[in-house]
């Protein structure tokens, strides 16, 4: 299947060009936030469609049925992409929406309202892992050829969405200036119940009783990969050729031990220690 090759850039980051506009950015860059409105920010596959599950069922209570009903790019549409302006619903309070911007674009935004903001980050290590193979079946990303090369590329932060570096220093810049929560995708699976209700005090969303277990049932792995409405295999085949693999691939933590050379783990973690050595990192970060 034919790649689509169209790309945006925007503040010197690739984009793929279906998604993102000149126009779509712009209207990101420019939103006025509502002090309901929360946002989640992640760099991709650190766990964001895990995130919209879960506040899916937090503000529903426990309900699963948006989850069941509505695909999550409605529920929780990416701010920048072109179909957010009418995928936003005037009636829903509090809007969830979702961005894979860098910080610099949306914090002139964001630091002007009340908006909440939770940021997920993952072990670099496994995101690049997913990534690599999420370009096998997005046919709006580049072909990645070889892990190696892949690997140099997300190092160097020239592949789509940037430098995962970038991404997670620029929003962690903004500990003091968001009202801003601090996730990792291993938090989430190692206590995914005590992360919820985390998550409930920090958007004072009230735990009804049944809401974890709920939540816990259909934010599982194996209930989300037989979601249709979060599993993507609603994008048809020329989006995303779901022969190439499954957008739930598998969900599991460390899987990079089986993907990385010792050559390419010392590489990795030498240039980890250049970036993020003097970071004032949160609590149970993954790396
Ligand atoms: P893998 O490719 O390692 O399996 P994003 O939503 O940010 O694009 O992230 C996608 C990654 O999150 C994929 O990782 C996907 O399998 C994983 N994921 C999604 N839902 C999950 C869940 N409920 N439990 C564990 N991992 C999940």
């Amino acid at each position: 299947m034919e790649r689509m090759e169209v790309t945006e850039t925007f503040a010197g980051i690739a984009l793929p060009g279906h998604l993102h506009t000149q126009e779509s950015l712009g209207f990101a860059a420019a939103f006025t936030f509502r002090p309901t409105d929360v946002l989640i920010a992640t760099y991709p596959k650190s766990g964001t469609t895990w995130m919209q599950e879960i506040l899916t069922l937090l503000f529903s209570l426990g309900d699963a049925r948006p989850a069941k009903t509505i695909p999550n790019w409605e529920r929780a549409p990416w701010l920048e992409q072109i179909y957010c302006r009418g995928a936003l619903r005037d009636t829903e309070t509090p809007r969830l929406l979702t961005t894979h911007l860098p910080a610099h674009v949306l914090a002139p935004a964001l630091q002007r309202s009340k908006a909440k903001v939770i940021y997920v980050a993952r072990n670099p290590k496994d995101v690049a892992v997913s990534f690599y193979h999420f370009h096998h079946l997005a046919k709006f990303l580049p072909d990645p050829s070889s892990f190696d090369a892949f690997l140099t590329q997300f190092l160097e932060g020239t592949v789509h969405y940037g430098s995962w570096f970038d991404h997670v220093k620029g929003w962690l810049g903004q500990r003091h200036l968001l009202d801003i929560l601090y996730v990792t995708y291993e938090e989430l699976h190692q206590d995914l119940r005590g992360t919820a209700q985390r998550l409930s005090t920090f958007l004072g969303c009230p735990l009804a009783p049944g809401t974890l277990a709920a939540l816990e049932q259909h934010c599982s792995f194996s209930a989300m990969r037989d979601n249709a409405m979060a599993n993507y295999s609603l994008i048809p085949a020329e989006i995303m050729d779901h022969s190439q693999g499954r957008f739930m691939r598998k969900g599991v933590v460390g899987d990079w031990r089986s993907h990385f050379s010792p050559e390419q783990n010392a590489l990795f973690n030498r240039r980890y220690q250049e970036e993020m050595g003097d970071v004032e990192l949160p609590s149970r970060w993954p790396m």
